[in-house]
């Protein structure tokens, strides 16, 4: 599949984005360890978290939907996941892969996890080291690095992991490993990275203490099964908050965003940026905090994105790249080394693609230097298999001078179906 990206005029509306990727897949793994009955609305009908659905169901959790966003989960308790008779397939999902085996380590059966082109060549010693430490069993390419990975779960004991990388997805593949084990299991990070797990693990009833950077589990829970609504995205909402900020006279107000302060990064940025953008009809959706976004298109300036907010806006740093290049001056971007393990290597994929717009952009070990304010012209993009390649390609070419095309752009379903049409009902032309 195309995208293809002609010059618009403005942008002006409301909308919702589908629900937030990292909370739906959580929703699906804690519902199905819990006892009893979960059901959740706007769950993300992404291929991702379908993948998540997916890989419980191959292990005897009776799942209904999702239908229309809603999602039923019939918990099967700490200790009743079943042994699966298939390879567990987590498509391009790295948040299914890291959270799966930090469960997967705590069950008393072998199971096999692999996963699509791209995720077969991610990291995974990072959570296979903390969770060989607690007593699982793995074997895999590389140390147990690489996918597929075969996994012998059982008995766990309690660690106090001291991460050394700033990642939810290696601190909830602990924590979760931690709800296995008797006694107290920690993770201390080098910088707070978003907290869904903690939160929603509360919400299950489980007990979470958090304290500067540490967060503690307490193992063997009682888990209940909740009902609650997925806040939107805030990494979805990201695309069209830049695309409104770098149309003139764009008007858009998207509803129902989440804005846990964990990954509320970019909303700092933009408004540091100079963006014209209002917060408004704050409140909760469950454990998380949501609201109403506006925000209007105009000049924007360049800025510095570095230390602590890197966590809190690592998925938006592609679209932020994009307004930069939109932006007066010269933006700056590091310690984000972590970008080159996403779905691609994003410093690299964005350094290509943003120079097919004529954007003068230099590539750092660990983030990107993009001169910003000269008029770009439209590209021919690849997506690297990307969603967020190809979205954040897909907006840069807005306010191009002419056509832009996003070559396999099939992607974006990973995260977003139905981006195209969610711009296309905004857009006037
Ligand atoms: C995620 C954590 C982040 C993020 C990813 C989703 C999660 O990855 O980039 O898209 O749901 O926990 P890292 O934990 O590798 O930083």
């Amino acid at each position: 599949m195309k995208l293809i990206i002609n010059p618009i005029k403005q942008l002006k509306g409301q909308m919702t984005c589908p629900g937030d990727k990292s909370i739906s897949h959580r929703a699906v793994m804690l519902g199905a360890l819990a006892k009893g009955t979960t059901v959740v609305d706007n769950f993300l009908m992404g291929e991702d978290c379908l993948a998540t659905v997916q890989c419980f169901k191959e292990m005897g959790v009776h799942i209904e939907g999702p239908v229309d966003g809603k999602l039923t989960i019939h918990g099967v308790g700490l200790d009743g996941l079943k042994e699966p008779a298939r390879i567990l397939d987590a498509g391009n999902s790295g948040t299914t892969t890291r959270l799966l085996l930090g469960i997967l380590a705590g069950q008393p059966f072998c199971s096999i996890l692999t996963g699509d082109d791209s995720l077969i060549k991610r990291p995974m010693a990072r959570v296979t080291t903390p969770l060989t430490q607690m007593g699982a069993v793995f074997l895999g390419r590389q140390d147990n690095n690489l996918l597929p990975l075969a996994v012998r779960g059982g008995t766990l004991k309690p660690i106090e992991f001291i991460s050394p990388v700033a990642s939810a997805q290696m601190k909830s593949a602990v924590l979760l490993a931690g709800l296995f084990a008797e006694g107290e299991t920690s993770v201390r990070e080098p910088a707070i990275s978003r907290d869904h797990t903690e939160r929603m693990l509360r919400h299950f009833g489980a007990e979470v203490k958090v304290s500067d950077q540490t967060v503690t589990v307490q193992g063997r829970p009682r888990l209940a099964g909740v009902r609650f609504t997925v806040p939107g995205d805030i990494s979805s909402a990201a695309f069209f908050m830049v695309a409104a900020a770098i149309v003139p006279g764009s008007e858009v107000t998207i509803q129902g965003v989440g804005i846990n302060p964990t990954r509320d990064g970019i909303l700092e940025v933009l408004q540091q940026m100079g963006a014209q953008l209002q917060i408004g009809n704050r409140r909760y959706q469950g454990e998380e905090p949501v609201a109403d976004i506006k925000i209007c298109g105009g000049e924007l300036r360049s800025t510095q994105i570095y230390g602590t907010l890197i966590p809190r806006l690592i998925d938006e740093i592609p679209i932020l790249a994009v307004a930069a290049a939109y932006a007066q001056g010269t933006t700056v971007i590091r310690d984000a080394a972590e970008l080159k393990v996403k779905e691609s290597n994003r410093i690299a994929a964005v350094a290509a693609e943003l120079r097919k717009f004529g954007v003068m952009i230099e590539e750092l070990p660990d983030g990107l230097v993009i001169q910003g304010g000269t008029p770009l012209t439209g590209a021919s993009c690849r997506s690297y298999g990307d969603h967020r390649i190809a979205m954040a390609m897909a907006v840069a070419g807005l306010s191009a001078r002419s056509q832009t095309i996003i070559e396999d752009a099939g992607c974006v379903d990973v995260s977003f179906p139905g981006f195209g049409d969610a711009l296309k009902s905004l857009t006037v032309e």
